[in-house]
């Protein structure tokens, strides 16, 4: 098993040459998929998956050389730019700050049937798998396929201490003596259940323990793995010298349930661990549109179980572990007796704990971890949101817009920013246009705007158009990863806007003098599910300012 890093004298000609290939810039997904083959952590896998090997892996599960590999591992990119690229042509990927890091044999051109991926891949269509969301709105439409030849590693600089590559890892453990590694796959914070099962495996198989924590891609809304990281470095604190280790992997998550148990198995054995924990609803991707489980609790347990001896691992299993309070230790759920009470918080109840700013209860969480998660998340009225307008123009949504800021200010010492239509295209778009796909670009950067105001826990006011449901979604889909996104919609009726066009916009859009106007020769999509609907046309404003306040102090965004 040998990585992909070209030898130097090798290096310097490529690196040379790269300068005349085209150039693919890799999105954060395809960085951590590149980083995990270019170092073998992918193993047998070389490069991204041509067409006969993804078919092959979708249908089962394995290459077309016959191993075992349970997901697709492919790099898409837009029609456009696979149609300016040949066959064999080799291109150059580049991380976004344009550091080559390989370079790529173009062997298969091809436009995936996605439908097709994501029910073999994933088992469902539906959306609420964030792996299937991720495939039908993030996913370019054609992939290229071919092995790669590393220049360069991605470049980190957090946390550079617990990075390792495979063959590093590899080297530690022999530097340590540890022949039996167990090892912990995770994308949350760890609590005490986490460190008991740790401690049960270690003893029950006699290794070391191996805290693997996945910082890649993982679902959207984890705990970032900053913090995280922190927490694990806490964790491993608490084993015995020289019988823990914790070290970061980069993979992209696609809870995938258990084929995506089998990959982090696969993965694993690359990095020379020996024994892998299982646990309940391993890499679960949570409840489908209907509120069922996507996969069955011990799904992944079994299919590890078939093809542990194949990859050449020996699987955990661990049940669900609960507290006991009469006895005060840890247990398997099953294991509880009938006079017993067993107590657990899940992730919602966590999230909502630390919400609100209760203690984390000792028995859950050691005191160490809770510090660094209660210093990590504001109470819920600190916690930044974006409260993102829409209407026709002349709606009265900047009157509303102003109407709130203003009601805000009076009532807390909040920091607020404004991002109105027509200021927003005066400083930051101001060589835009109407077209849609200057709208779209509009939109995209008021919604970047927002994220970063919402990230630092402000509250950013946006009032555009925003005509199209799309660009709408993907503002909400930036945005709510780090606060509450609130739609108002600004209701009117065309009729009453052009009644009374202040700006005489109307006038002139009917005179042809200004072609695409939204909701006379381009379209406004009316928001199906606003969080809140206000009436531009209302006598009183106050009163409409007054409903978005309430809906805002209803979600204890307020105090
Ligand atoms: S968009 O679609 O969200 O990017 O539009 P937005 O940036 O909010 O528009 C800001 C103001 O531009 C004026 N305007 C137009 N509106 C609609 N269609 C066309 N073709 C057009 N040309 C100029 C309009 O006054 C918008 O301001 P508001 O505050 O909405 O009245």
């Amino acid at each position: 098993m040998k990585d992909s890093f070209a030898d130097s004298d090798l290096r310097e000609t490529l690196l040379k040459d790269s300068i005349k290939l085209k150039s693919w810039t890799l999105t954060p997904k395809q960085m951590n998929d590149l980083e995990m083959l270019i170092t073998s952590a992918f193993y047998p896998l070389k490069g991204f998956m041509v067409e006969d090997d993804y078919l092959s892996v979708l249908d089962t599960m394995r290459l077309s050389t016959g191993e075992l590999f349970p997901l697709p591992i492919t790099l898409d990119v837009p029609k456009e730019f696979s149609e300016s690229i040949e066959m064999l042509e080799q291109i150059c990927l580049r991380d976004p700050e344009g550091l080559t890091i390989a370079i790529l044999k173009v062997e298969s051109i091809f436009m995936p049937n996605k439908q097709h991926e994501a029910e073999k891949a994933y088992g469902t269509c539906d959306e609420a798998h964030p792996a299937v969301s991720y495939l039908n709105h993030q996913t370019n439409e054609v992939y290229l396929g071919g092995e790669v030849v590393a220049l360069n590693h991605p470049r980190h600089f957090d946390f550079l201490e617990y990075r390792n590559t495979p063959s590093s890892l590899k080297q530690k453990f022999l530097n340590m003596g540890w022949e039996r590694v167990v090892a912990f796959q995770t994308r949350n914070p760890m609590h005490r259940a986490h460190f008991e099962i740790l401690n049960k495996a270690a003893l029950e198989t006699n290794a070391k323990v191996l805290v693997h924590p996945v910082v890649g891609l993982t679902k959207p809304g984890d705990v970032d793995h900053f913090i995280r990281t922190k927490c694990y470095k806490e964790i491993v604190k608490r084993f015995p010298e020289n019988s823990a280790l914790l070290s970061l992997l980069p993979l992209a998550m696609r809870m995938a349930g258990p084929r995506e148990a089998l990959l982090h198995a696969i993965i694993r054995k690359n990095h020379g661990v020996t024994h892998f924990i299982v646990g309940r609803d391993h890499a679960g991707p949570g409840k489908d549109s209907m509120g069922n489980d996507f996969y069955g609790p011990y799904d992944a347990q079994e299919l590890v179980a078939k093809y542990e001896d194949e990859i050449g691992i020996k699987m955990v299993p661990f049940k669900m572990q609960v507290f006991i309070k009469e006895r005060s230790e840890y247990a398997a759920i099953e294991e509880v007796k009938e006079n017993e009470t067993a107590m657990n918080i899940s992730g919602t109840d966590l999230r909502s704990i630390l919400k609100e700013g209760r203690e984390i209860p000792e028995w859950f969480t050691f005191s160490e971890v809770s510090k660094i998660l209660k210093e990590s998340h504001p109470k819920a009225e600190l916690q930044g949101f974006t409260v993102f307008f829409t209407g026709l123009s002349g709606s009265g949504k900047s009157t509303i817009a102003n109407g709130l800021m203003a009601k805000l200010l009076e009532e807390t010492n909040r920091r607020i920013t404004i991002l109105d239509g027509d200021l927003v295209r005066q400083h930051l778009s101001s060589e835009l246009g109407f077209s849609k796909e200057h709208r779209n670009l509009n939109i995209q950067r008021i919604a970047y705007v927002a994220s970063e105001i919402t990230k630092h826990h402000g509250i950013a006011i946006c009032a555009p158009i925003a005509p199209y449901a799309e660009q709408r979604a993907n503002a909400r889909s930036l945005i709510e990863p780090f606060g509450k996104f609130i739609e108002v919609y600004v209701s009117t009726t065309f009729e009453q806007c052009e009644e009374r066009d202040v700006k005489g916009l109307y006038a002139k859009a009917r005179k042809g003098l200004i072609k695409g106007f939204t909701g006379l020769d381009d379209p406004y999509d009316i928001p199906e599910k606003p969080e809140v609907k206000v009436d531009g046309a209302s006598s009183d404003p106050v009163l409409e300012v007054n409903k978005i306040l309430d809906f805002l102090k209803s979600k204890s965004l307020l105090f």
